[in-house]
């Protein structure tokens, strides 16, 4: 993408639908939000949209959960992030996570845990370079096939 502009932006809720058309065009249609699944996100105080944008259209997406503990402490979580196969390997997947661990450690998140598919199609040696160690194998964790949960402490913000 020789031309291209790369930003990132938190973006409004409103914008679900171009989230919704971006997953489909970068996951296989089992591993998708649903509409309700999406509803849910968007109803949620604790979640975030971001958009990777080129040049004003969108290429990418995060969603990016924070959630309080009883002890006052907040986890951030990883939910969805994807980036359109044309702009993948280039650093544009971690520019979208470099923005979305930044908002996460603003807003006072101890550490930052995911979940990604095991071995071939997951994402895991992408976060593993991006300071994500594995925590927990969990079996069967998807319709699809067994995940990983990765996590990541941070200096909070
Ligand atoms: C994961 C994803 C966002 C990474 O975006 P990206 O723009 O390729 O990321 P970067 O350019 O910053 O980093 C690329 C490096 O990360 C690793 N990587 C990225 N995606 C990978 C994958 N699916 N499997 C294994 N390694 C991967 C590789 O080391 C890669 O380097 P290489 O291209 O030289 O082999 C992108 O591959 C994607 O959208 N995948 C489909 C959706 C997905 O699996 N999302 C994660 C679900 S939790």
């Amino acid at each position: 993408m020789s031309d291209s502009k790369l930003t990132v932006i938190k973006t409004s809720k409103n914008n679900s639908g171009q989230i919704y058309d971006l997953e489909g065009r970068i996951f296989k249609v089992n591993e998708c939000f649903s509409q309700s699944q999406l509803r849910y996100l968007k109803s949620s105080p604790s979640a975030s949209f971001f958009l990777l944008c080129d040049n004003g259209s969108s290429v990418g997406f995060g969603v990016a959960l924070r959630d309080k503990f009883g002890n006052g402490k907040y986890k951030g979580r990883i939910y969805s992030i994807g980036v359109l196969p044309a702009y993948r390997s280039t650093g544009a997947g971690k520019l979208l996570l470099d923005a979305m661990e930044e908002y996460l450690i603003k807003s006072h998140v101890s550490f930052i845990v995911l979940e990604t598919l095991k071995g071939k199609g997951g994402a895991e040696s992408f976060f593993a370079k991006n300071g994500y160690l594995e925590s927990k194998f969990l079996p069967d964790y998807y319709p699809y096939g067994d995940a990983v949960r990765m996590r990541k402490a941070v200096a909070t913000g």
